[in-house]
């Protein structure tokens, strides 16, 4: 027996060992820890339970018979973050490069599987040069067996892709799918062809970190939530994020003991939106304010900053805050800020998460390039999601919420269970000069008296729609409150949402125009 268990230790050894001292060496000298590193560090301490540890590759081409490392490039199975089941995998890098060979995508598949048997987050640590190339077809075989698990778990259990390394060509699919991507700064790279294929095909002269680093990712295509500067601030990131999130879609998200009042005022609230309403203001001021610890946990920071979304907590409990940001384009809704809206908003409404939203929007950003770049398509998006979901939802309009915007951003009229208004809000089809300005288009000549005249009625304009009144007398709005009760009634108004019941006629599934 002592023999046999020797030669389990032996097994163990060798696949602990990757692909050796010399790359693993090489992985540290690129910035980056191995695959068991990271793992060890994403995981509660102790509670990694690893499977497949001893599959090997089956491929005889190229000599790779005579390379064979237990386990394969990836490390997979289950552990526990804050004491909550996950399941993980874990590309590595120092065997063929992290590449995925035919078992290396049975692997990841068969932890897929059970993640989904047993409703748990399955979190994909990528870091490998693409399809093993001595595979082939087997190969493109796994990762489109990894595509559909992505897209079949999608909505059931919360999928979450780190990229530490390098993600290229089709295999960038998968992260593409799952909820939320987070990019280490530096030593990571998306993109479906790399600097030399695109300087062949359209001459474009570009650096790796150009197409496709984190900040690329983050700031211009949106394609990546979170920038982080290396891997620990990763893995932290990934621990920190799901701490919001439900197990799947059956569960509520985890509740939090919160020592914050759930009744705490705060009368700065009542100074924040400015008097003037065109000067900018940071509507994080608001979100602090009002959550838990005054903790706003935000993502997709970089892309879009006209529209603000995240998790906070309120009395313990976590919700989805989607917010138009005055400072940015004037919290105008745009393409892209519609598109990273309606995207959280589904993410919320698919994990049970409610939906808090604080609205200062002028209307849609108007242009040539948002029309020809299809702002009606994709503003459609954001109105679809808001209207389909059936989680509780909370809406406070801080200034303004003029024309289809106001429709937009969670509106009585797309079944919003609360929506409650600052004083300052303005609630209208347009601003008070635009209005005018049509009005009067014929009547207003160039003159002093005429200048007199219009201003006269942009004032009455002002005085009759620019308020919450007409709203509110409609039932619009439920209630106008005091800013600085924002906190006690939100929190009252979850409370009382908390058991909300509410179905969408049945159907295989909408067509949100994509
Ligand atoms: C097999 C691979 C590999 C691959 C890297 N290696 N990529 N082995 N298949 N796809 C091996 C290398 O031979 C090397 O082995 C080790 O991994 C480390 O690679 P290096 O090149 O030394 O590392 P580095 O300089 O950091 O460069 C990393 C790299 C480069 C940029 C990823 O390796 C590279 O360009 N690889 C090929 C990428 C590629 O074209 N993949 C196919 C894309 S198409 P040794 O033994 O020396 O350590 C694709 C389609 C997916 O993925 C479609 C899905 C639908």
């Amino acid at each position: 027996m002592l023999d046999k268990l020797k030669e389990l230790q032996e097994q163990h050894r060798r696949a602990e060992e990757g692909g050796g001292a010399e790359r693993r060496q090489k992985q540290h000298e690129a910035s980056k820890w191995t695959a068991r590193e990271r793992i060890q560090y994403l995981l509660d301490e102790g509670s990694f339970e690893e499977m497949d540890k001893l599959v090997e590759h089956r491929c005889t081409d190229f000599g790779m018979e005579k390379q064979r490392y237990p386990g394969d490039g990836v490390v997979t199975g289950a552990g526990r973050i804050d004491g909550r089941l996950v399941f993980v995998f874990s590309q590595d890098f120092t065997v063929f490069g992290g590449s995925l060979s035919e078992t290396v995508a049975e692997k990841i598949c068969k932890i897929m599987d059970l993640a989904m048997k047993v409703g748990a987050p399955i979190i994909g640590l990528n870091d490998s040069g693409g399809a093993r190339i001595q595979e082939g077809v087997a190969s493109l075989g796994g990762y489109a067996d990894i595509f559909l698990r992505n897209t079949l778990a999608s909505g059931v259990i919360p999928q979450i892709s780190a990229i530490m390394g390098p993600c290229a060509g089709g295999a960038v699919y998968s992260p593409a799918i799952t909820d939320f991507i987070v990019m280490v700064k530096d030593t990571s790279y998306m993109f479906v062809t790399g600097p030399d294929v695109v300087r062949t095909v359209t001459h474009e002269d570009v650096t790796m970190d150009e197409l496709g680093g984190a900040m690329t990712h983050n700031a211009t295509s949106g394609v990546a939530h979170f920038a982080v500067a290396d891997d620990a601030e990763c893995l932290h990131t990934i621990r920190e994020l799901l701490s919001f999130l439900p197990s799947n879609n059956m569960e509520d998200a985890p509740r939090r003991p919160a020592a914050d009042p759930w009744n705490r005022t705060d009368e700065q609230l009542n100074h924040v939106v400015p008097d003037d309403p065109n000067k900018a203001y940071d509507m994080r001021d608001i979100i602090r304010s009002v959550a838990d610890d005054n903790y706003f946990f935000e993502i997709h920071r970089h892309f879009a900053k006209n529209l603000l979304v995240g998790f906070a907590r309120l009395d313990g409990h976590p919700v989805g805050i989607v917010a138009n940001q005055p400072n940015w384009l004037a919290g105008t809704l745009d393409i892209s800020a519609s598109v990273k809206g309606a995207r959280f908003v589904r993410f919320c409404d698919a994990f049970n998460i409610p939906l808090i939203t604080f609205e200062d929007v002028p209307g849609f950003l108007p242009g040539m390039a948002q029309e020809h770049g299809g702002i009606i398509r994709h503003g459609a998006k954001l109105l679809f999601a808001f209207a389909e979901a059936t989680v509780p939802k909370i809406t406070v309009i801080t200034r303004k919420a003029y024309g289809g915007a106001y429709c937009v951003m969670s509106s009585k009229h797309v079944r919003t269970d609360l929506n409650y208004a600052f004083p300052s809000a303005e609630i209208a089809v347009m601003g008070p000069e635009g209005a005018i300005n049509i009005l009067y288009r014929n009547g207003l000549r160039s003159s002093q008296k005429a200048e007199d005249l219009r201003a006269e009625k942009i004032e009455e304009y002002r005085a009759k729609f620019a308020t919450p009144y007409v709203a509110a007398r409609r039932g619009f709005i439920d209630e106008i409150i005091e800013p600085q009760m924002t906190r006690a009634k939100l929190i009252t108004g979850l409370r009382m949402l908390q058991n909300k019941k509410e179905t969408n006629p049945p159907k295989k599934h909408s067509n949100i125009p994509l």
